[in-house]
């Protein structure tokens, strides 16, 4: 195999960028061309494909965001569309391709692959609802930008005396909103994939407030407003006002959880999982998409993972917030 296309599609997420750097470094080392697809799968369309050096991918690793540009691209559900790109990718001489991105851009990478270019997927998104890999690229630093951003919303919410709902995004999965839950110490967690008794948690913020707890964190996953478990932080917030005592705020942190500098976590991930991309489209394997098992490289069929494995997040997790709280 002589050349190949990377690209970042979907949600950019931190760590996508040390993942382009490692499928780019370690191609290199095997003597295959790599050529930068700019802005998703739309790129290969208008030909914003540039063959790339060594230096090119110098310092990107700790850049956050993708700088090849990521884009949502509706349009390559329509077969015309795909075979126009498999021939603009023949046309370059791209015989194969790594596609970094959730599950939509798993999608493009498989319908490809049946087209003859061999595709092989990594999970880059903050989110960590892809099937088959315990942790996707940009998670870890996401998490860590949420517990910062909760720390600061504690120091003010107990000098005032408050509880603040902060929504964060995942969504329709509660991975993050797990996680920061644990991390932060928060009061009350609510997830999509589990149905809360509401009464009960009033009931215990309430009890929180007469003990006299000065704040209270109440972290609630975007996932629940679109599946109606919750109407909005605000109309949460409100309830919670109503019902145990204490003033309220509503924090909507949305996209600052997508930017920055990845954590050495993400870094190292993406590193992994993208030599290890490169590896199988050097023995001429397509269709595979990339994970990490208990601290394992490993890699499914795309067509398996998108069809019959399911992401389910970590409940043992979620019941521990209540645990400890
Ligand atoms: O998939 C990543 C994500 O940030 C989700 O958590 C969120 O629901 C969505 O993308 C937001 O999308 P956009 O950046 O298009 O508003």
């Amino acid at each position: 195999i002589k050349r190949i296309g990377v690209l970042t599609s979907g949600g950019d997420a931190p760590g996508m960028n040390a993942a382009i750097r490692a499928v780019a470094r370690s191609a290199m080392k095997r003597g295959i061309e790599v050529c930068a697809i700019y802005n998703g799968y739309s790129g290969i369309l208008s030909e914003e494909i540039k063959v790339l050096n060594h230096n090119d991918v110098s310092s990107i690793l700790k850049q956050g965001g993708t700088v090849l540009g990521s884009a949502r691209f509706p349009e390559f559900k329509q077969p015309e569309v795909r075979q126009a790109a498999v021939e603009i990718l023949k046309k370059h001489g791209i015989e194969a391709l790594v596609v970094i991105g959730g599950d939509g851009s798993y999608m493009g990478a498989k319908l490809l692959t049946e087209l003859g270019v061999n595709c092989i997927g990594l999970p880059g998104t903050i989110d960590n609802d892809i099937a088959g890999t315990d942790f996707t690229i940009g998670f870890d630093t996401a998490l860590q930008t949420i517990v910062e951003a909760v720390d600061k919303i504690r120091d003010t919410s107990s000098s005032h005396r408050r509880a603040n709902v902060v929504e964060v995004m995942g969504r329709n999965a509660g991975d993050l909103a797990i996680w920061a839950g644990i991390s932060s110490g928060a009061e009350a967690v609510f997830i999509p994939e589990q149905d809360l008794s509401l009464p009960e948690v009033l009931e215990q913020l309430k009890k929180a407030y007469d003990s006299g707890k000065r704040h209270a964190i109440v972290i609630l996953a975007e996932g629940c407003i679109k599946n109606g478990l919750v109407e909005s932080p605000e109309a949460l917030a409100k309830l919670i006002e109503v019902h145990s005592g204490f003033e309220t705020r509503a924090t909507i942190l949305g996209h600052i959880q997508r930017g920055g500098s990845p954590t050495a976590f993400d870094r190292v991930l993406a590193s992994r999982l993208g030599a290890h991309a490169v590896s199988l489209i050097a023995a001429g394997i397509g269709g595979r998409c990339v994970g990490v098992q208990q601290n394992r490289v490993v890699d499914f069929d795309i067509v398996e993972a998108l069809e019959t494995m399911k992401h389910v997040p970590a409940l043992d997790l979620y019941n521990l917030c209540y645990e400890i709280v």
